[in-house]
């Protein structure tokens, strides 16, 4: 069987939930999802409950996540519409990034005015970058701040033909941005809703075939850097309810999906694989630490289904489809962490890539 050997991949871009909504899904539950995703860390986000706004709020859940964690991760610090940039200095070391929620999602840290995202923009000095959830013309806003501050922004799941357009231009032109799409806006569109139903409703929204064709494009030109999953989980209950919030889960079937892909003639696997590691490591000047890695089998074909899912959630919105690529072992710091079928590490032996941990 043909075995791949992908060095440290990692998502910048889960919501991992725990603490008030552990409920959805817990550090444990989805961190050993992403190990058998084939990741060697996640960064999580912080529209969490409570949100991560504040350096006691992170101090919190560095120490929750510290305790409970199966892989590598980072932890992202929000912009708040309560102007929170006086605590930067004190998290700016400790956190993967700043994230500004510019338009409506889950959570609450939505921010719409320009004056509070440059005040945002100016004050961040982190390690790591800003990244930012922006949709249509709010894209065009936020490559005003990325070019007034040239402080390198990352575009998460970026979903129509009007914003990788002018995301490609503004590449073209050196501003300091990097672009992440989700196998969601790449293998899903909204004639794909009726049957899933709430099952496919995530921010952004589901787009046209016309959308869906310009991200391959963009990802065949180079132009995009990373596939992030947006692992977003709502349990089914809340998915089945009258008014079910967005997102969808997806660190176990986003390597596979960009395997079928590669299967399919779509994109070359060196593209998929940077994609799935290097790129976002470069992004966030990261390097695996020796002996990380992930074996896959590019040849294993099966169908996605929720009963072998590890995220608490248990759904997918890709349930039903074939896929191409079985994890087969996933190794950190030279520990075996999955052998195909179990997660083999203890919660608490993923480490804060960003900062000494919750002890500082
Ligand atoms: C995310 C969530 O549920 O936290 N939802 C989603 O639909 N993508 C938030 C987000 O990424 O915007
Ligand atoms: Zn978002
Ligand atoms: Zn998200």
């Amino acid at each position: 069987m043909p075995l791949i050997k992908i060095p440290g991949m990692l998502d910048p871009h889960t919501h991992l939930r725990d603490l008030h909504w552990s409920h959805k899904a817990t550090f444990a539950s989805e961190s050993k999802a992403a190990i058998a995703g084939g990741y060697w860390a996640v960064f999580d986000m912080p529209n969490t409950a409570p949100a991560t706004t504040s350096a006691g709020r992170l101090r919190e859940k560095l120490k929750r996540i510290g305790d409970s964690a199966h892989c590598d991760w980072g932890l992202y610090f929000g912009a708040s519409q309560v102007d929170n940039s006086a605590e930067y200095a004190q998290v700016a070391a400790r956190a993967c990034g700043l994230k500004i929620y510019n338009n409506a999602t889950t959570g609450d840290l939505l921010i719409e005015s320009d004056a509070m995202r440059e005040r945002h923009y100016r004050a961040w000095r982190g390690r790591g970058i800003i990244a930012v959830h922006a949709e249509g013309e709010t894209v065009d806003s936020i490559l005003r701040l990325a070019r007034k501050f040239r402080q390198p922004t990352h575009f998460l799941h970026i979903s129509s033909e009007y914003e990788i357009t002018a995301l490609a231009h503004a590449k073209e032109e050196g501003l300091p941005i990097t672009i992440g799409v989700c196998p969601h806006h790449l293998l899903l569109t909204e004639a794909d809703l009726p049957a899933l139903s709430a099952y496919g409703l995530m921010k952004p929204e589901l787009k046209q075939k016309r959308d869906q064709q310009a991200l391959w494009r963009a990802i065949q030109r180079g132009v995009v850097d990373v596939i992030e999953s947006d692992h977003a989980p709502h349990t089914i209950a809340e998915k089945t309810a009258a008014a079910p919030p967005y997102g969808v889960p997806g660190l176990e079937t986003t390597l596979p999906l960009m395997m079928q892909a590669v299967a399919d003639g779509r994109l070359p696997l060196p593209l998929a694989c940077a994609m799935l590691s290097r790129n976002a490591q470069k992004i966030w000047r990261l390097n695996p630490p020796p002996d990380t890695y992930t074996l896959v089998d590019t040849d294993a074909s099966y169908v996605i289904e929720r009963e072998t899912l590890y995220t608490k959630c248990g759904w997918s919105p890709f349930e039903g489809m074939r896929v191409r690529g079985k994890v087969r072992e996933v190794w950190i710091r030279g520990q075996k962490v999955f052998d195909g079928e179990q997660v083999l590490s203890e919660a608490g032996f993923g480490r804060n890539l960003f900062g000494a941990g919750h002890e500082s």
